[in-house]
């Protein structure tokens, strides 16, 4: 048994979300978790929604309402859209509560504390119309590393490198196009080539496992190479005060979003433990030697942050624990653990174009899952998914894979299954002597939890969902070749029983095999092959109070507990089976045509 963090990346609060994000951190991550609590491990799952920095004051100016509203706004329906997808967090808050003010406080006092963020003096952007502060973001130029003319004050976008605003060629403003004046003005800024040395040594360690995709560790060990120190505050009202003499009560001086919304996956661990009363809980995952077991931490997010989790937050970790040049102590929660891994997806793109909710080149989390079962849009993004290419998402190739694969394929084993069960038997049959395809069929079956789980605990879902459906294809063939509806003489009864209860434990372990992908149905898959209750635990929506004194709000959470072991489960004889309604929706096409026409409208 092992302690695995599962570390999802914190959505935005400045809109909805689309299926793209949902294919790279969300469904991915829950998968994952979600097996490695059925192979027996204590997994615990946090997120929550990243509400401070420049888009959601933004977003919020546009509409002229409070950032505070905005992110209200946004937090409560990006909870109930993740919820919907059966993503089984712990533990998913959001970064506006006093908890994570002060645990990114502690990380930042600890940080400066050891040494690692120094005082500059800089130069910042303000529009020189309205003289506020020109965010990052919103300044656009050259990058003067790859050449790239979308390139932001904050990050190109093009080759991956962060970036200062006075680093772009010819900058302009996005909100008007002025070119920003460059004004001084006083930041902390975290000694990065103070810590490279320790990044470095971790980044071969984690090398040598060899588990790291290939394409993520060489970014990561190339961004080393160009390391510099980084502003960890911004001029902006929106965020957290920093905590420091002099600077408490500033209020135009914040911390910059990147620095707090990393430290979420530890203020979030820290407000579980004390949702559940027991407040050291958390150590359990996050400081060596609190445990027997071993720790792992896995990340998840699309590729665009593999810098903050590859190098920022390790670099926070360090420099807290007081691991860099400058040595130093670890603040009060003790010397904190680095990430295991960094897990990265690709891009989905959406009919051969990049995602944009300004240019209607988007497909919202919402609106699919108000017109299409969950698990279909599961099945696709395990699938199809952006897992270590870039990847399309066409509405036509939703249809065919929904109906091909999942109606056709899996929803076709376990209807007929259950309904020759329920017509002949009325309930599982016993099996007489096994034939050596009744045996070649079950050991198939029972040898993928090997197979399945070792990919998918290496990030591998993409073949590992893959593996399942070769199964259930197996299973498939099973039934042409055995033909059921063909022993219908008195004395093929017993052969027909054991040909039906072969099926039965087939459908049985494959729907364990299926569980991590596809909750919504395995439930529902359960029931119909004679299971009672949930098979696999679902996430809840809880309204909580804070726990120090700030407003309510919604969170996901769950008990896991009940999680079945990843194993065959031999089949119940005896189990009533009831006349089955199918478990999945089979498409009608013109949805194609329907879904198009809906993405022109909105873009026009
Ligand atoms: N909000 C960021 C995005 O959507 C991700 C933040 S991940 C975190 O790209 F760990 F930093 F919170
Ligand atoms: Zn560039």
């Amino acid at each position: 048994m092992t302690k695995v963090l599962s570390a999802v990346a914190w959505p935005y609060a400045n809109g909805p979300r689309h299926i793209g994000h949902v294919a790279g951190f969300g469904v991915p991550s829950d998968v994952f978790s979600r097996y490695m609590r059925m192979a027996g491990h204590d997994v615990l799952m946090v997120s929550g929604t990243d509400e401070h920095g420049t888009p959601i004051l933004v977003a919020a100016d546009k509409e002229g309402v409070s950032a505070r509203e905005l992110a209200d706004r946004n937090n409560r329906f990006i909870v109930e859209d993740l919820h919907a997808l059966g993503l089984s967090y712990d533990l998913f808050t959001r970064t506006t509560t006093p908890n994570h003010y002060a645990v990114a406080q502690e990380m930042f006092t600890t940080v400066h504390r050891n040494g690692y963020l120094i005082e500059q003096t800089t130069r910042g952007a303000v529009s020189p119309s309205t003289g506020r502060t020109l965010p990052d973001r919103y300044i656009e130029g050259t990058c003067p590393i790859c050449g790239y003319d979308g390139a932001r004050g904050d990050q190109c976008d093009n080759c991956g490198n962060q970036l200062d605003p006075t680093d772009l060629i010819e900058p302009h403003s996005k909100i008007n196009g002025e070119t920003p004046e460059f004004v001084e003005t006083q930041h902390f800024f975290l000694d990065l080539p103070a810590l490279a040395e320790a990044l470095g040594a971790w980044l071969d360690d984690r090398e040598a496992t060899g588990t790291w995709r290939p394409n993520v560790i060489r970014f990561s060990q190339n961004i080393l190479e160009d390391i510099r120190p980084r502003a960890m505050t911004r001029d902006l009202d929106w965020g957290i005060p920093v905590p420091l003499e002099g600077w408490r009560d500033q209020p135009t001086k914040r911390l910059y979003v990147w620095f707090d919304a990393v430290i979420g996956y530890l203020s979030a661990s820290i407000e579980w433990a004390r949702r559940l009363g027991e407040p050291e809980r958390w150590r359990e995952w996050w400081v060596d030697g609190t445990v027997p077991e071993a720790q792992e931490s896995y990340y998840f997010m699309g590729k665009d942050n593999i810098v903050f989790h590859s190098q920022i937050w390790p670099a926070e970790l360090l420099a807290y624990d007081g691991r860099g040049s400058r040595g130093g102590e670890p603040g009060k929660y003790g010397a904190l653990n680095l990430p295991t891994e960094v897990v990265s997806s690709e891009f989905l793109t959406m009919e051969g174009k990049q995602f944009s909710s300004s240019r209607g080149v988007v497909i919202y989390v919402r609106d699919v899952l108000s017109r299409y079962q969950a698990d279909a849009l599961r099945y696709f993004i395990c699938a199809a998914g952006p897992e270590n290419q870039d990847s399309d998402f066409t509405w036509a190739e939703f249809v065919r894979r929904t109906n091909s694969e999942l109606v056709a394929g899996w929803g076709n084993l376990v209807n007929r299954t259950a309904t020759m069960i329920h017509k002949n038997f009325g309930e599982i049959p016993a099996a007489g002597e096994l034939t050596e395809g009744d045996e070649a069929l079950l050991s198939d079956v029972r040898t993928a939890f090997d197979t399945v789980g070792g990919l998918i605990a290496r990030h591998r879902q993409k073949a590992a969902i893959g593996e399942v459906m070769r199964v259930i294809g197996e299973a498939n063939k099973y039934v042409t070749d055995e033909a059921p509806w063909t022993l219908k003489a008195p004395e093929q009864r017993a052969r027909l029983g054991t040909v039906l209860h072969v099926l039965a434990q087939a459908v049985s372990d494959c729907n364990t095999l299926i569980a991590p992908f596809l909750p919504h149905s395995a439930n529902a898959v359960h029931l119909v092959i004679g299971g009672d209750g949930e098979f696999v635990p679902m996430p809840r929506i809880d309204e909580v109070d804070d726990l120090d004194g700030g407003p309510g709000y919604p969170v996901i959470t769950g008990d896991y507990s009940t999680t079945p072991a990843w194993e065959s489960r031999p089949v119940k004889v005896g189990a009533p089976i009831g006349k089955p309604t199918p478990v999945f929706t089979k498409l009608d096409h013109a949805i194609v045509d329907e879904e198009l026409a809906r993405l022109t409208q909105e873009a026009g």
